[in-house]
C-alpha cells in the first residue's frame, strides 16, 4: 500500500481516491437533533447504515417479500448484452456501489476482450465496501483495472475521470430513497457530467398492487423492522440518548397519492431522555418518527423526472410482472 494524501494503492490494477471530507461526529448529532425536533419528527435514513444497520440490510436483500433485488438481477443480464458494443474502451462507473454482486453478474455478461480495457471505478460512502467488492471482482475478473472513490455521489461526480467513454451504474432503486428535488438534481448533475456518447444505467422500482408493496416493507420474519429499529441505537450513539428501540413500533405503508412507501417508528409509550450534551427530548405515545421514503415508478413518470433534468429514457428492461425496471439513458441532444 502506498499513499500519497487522498488516494491509497492497493496493488497495480488497484487503487482507491478518497474525496469524504470526514464529517465529524458533532455534525451528525446536529442533522439528527434537528429532525426530532422537527414537527414532525424525522431521521434522515442515511442513518440506517452503522456497521450493523447495513448487516440487517444485507438479509432484507434476501427476504422472499422484498423482491426488488431478485427481479433487478434477473434484468441486468439483458442490459449488459444491450450495452456489450458501448463497453469497448470504456470506464464503468457504479453509484452506490455496495458489494460485487449485481455488478459480477453484468461483468459476467460482458464479453471477455471488452473486459480487458475496461476500468471499473466504484463510487461509495464506505472505503471499506469499495476495497472488499474490489478484491471480490479482481479474484474473478484479473484484467479489470479498478479506481474505487470514497465520496458521495450526489456531490461529487465533477471528481469522476473524465477522459473515456463512460457508462454510469446505479442501481437498487436507491433513486426512490431520494426527495424528488434532489432525485432531479441528482440527474441534473449526471446529464451535466456526461458526454454525449456516454450512457446510464439505472434500477427503479415500480408502483404496483399495494399488498404486495406492503409486504415487502412488514415481511414475516420482522427483519425490515429490526432495521427500523436500530436507527435508535444509532441516534442514541450520536445523541448520547437511552432510547429503547423495543419502544418503537415499526410502521410501514404505501402512501398512494405520494407514491411511495412510508417508514416511521411509532413510540408505544410516552418517552423522555437527555442528550450527552444535556439537551431534553420527548416523544409522546403514539407520535411518529418519519424514517424513510421509497418512491415508487411509473415509466411516464420516471420519463417525465428525467427529461425535465435533461437525461432521456433510450430502452428499458423490466420483468414480465412490471415490478421493477432497468433504464439505459442518455443526454438529451
Ligand atoms: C436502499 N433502498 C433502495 C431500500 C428501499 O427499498 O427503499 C431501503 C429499504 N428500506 C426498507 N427496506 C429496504
Amino acid at each position: 500500500m502506498d499513499f500519497d494524501n487522498s488516494t491509497i494503492r492497493y496493488n497495480e490494477r488497484l487503487e482507491v481516491k478518497n474525496y469524504l471530507p470526514e464529517m465529524g461526529k458533532d455534525q451528525l448529532a446536529e442533522k439528527i437533533w434537528y429532525g426530532l425536533q422537527s414537527t414532525p419528527k424525522s431521521i434522515p435514513s442515511m442513518f440506517f447504515y452503522d456497521t450493523e444497520g447495513s448487516k440487517i440490510y444485507e438479509r432484507i436483500t434476501e427476504l422472499p417479500e422484498y423482491y426488488p433485488p431478485q427481479v433487478e438481477k434477473s434484468l441486468i443480464p439483458f442490459a449488459a448484452d444491450a450495452l456489450a458494443q458501448h463497453l469497448v474502451g470504456s470506464d464503468v462507473i457504479e453509484l452506490g456501489s455496495g458489494d460485487c454482486s449485481k455488478i459480477s453478474i453484468f461483468l459476467d455478461h460482458v464479453p471477455t476482450e471488452t473486459l480487458q480495457g475496461l476500468r471499473y471505478i466504484p463510487v461509495d460512502f464506505s472505503l471499506s465496501a469499495i476495497v472488499d467488492s474490489a478484491y471480490c471482482l479482481q479474484s474473478r475478473y484479473s484484467d479489470i483495472d479498478i479506481m474505487g472513490v470514497v465520496g458521495d455521489f450526489l456531490s461529487h461526480l465533477s471528481f469522476l475521470p473524465n477522459d473515456k467513454r463512460k457508462l454510469f451504474i446505479f442501481f437498487g432503486s436507491t433513486i426512490g430513497n431520494l426527495e424528488r428535488h434532489d432525485a432531479l438534481s441528482f440527474c441534473e448533475q449526471l446529464a451535466q457530467s456526461m458526454s454525449p456518447d456516454d450512457l446510464f444505467l439505472m434500477g427503479f422500482d415500480m408502483v404496483k398492487d399495494r399488498d404486495v408493496l406492503n409486504k415487502a416493507y412488514n415481511d414475516g420474519e420482522g427483519v425490515t423492522a429490526e432495521f427500523n429499529r436500530n436507527i435508535i441505537n444509532v441516534v442514541n450513539s450520536l445523541l448520547g440518548t437511552d432510547l429503547d428501540p423495543m419502544a418503537f413500533e415499526h410502521v410501514a405503508f404505501f402512501n398512494e397519492s405520494e407514491s411511495r412507501i412510508e417508514m416511521h417508528l411509532k413510540a408505544l409509550n410516552d418517552l423522555v431522555t437527555i442528550t450527552s450534551d444535556g439537551k431534553r427530548l420527548q416523544i409522546e405515545e403514539g407520535e411518529m418518527i418519519h424514517t424513510e421514503n421509497s418512491y415508487k415508478f411509473t415509466l411516464d413518470g420516471m420519463k417525465d423526472m428525467v427529461e425535465d433534468s435533461g437525461l432521456m429514457l433510450e430502452r428499458v428492461f423490466s420483468d414480465d410482472k412490471g415490478w421493477f425496471s432497468l433504464g439505459i439513458f442518455r443526454k438529451k441532444r
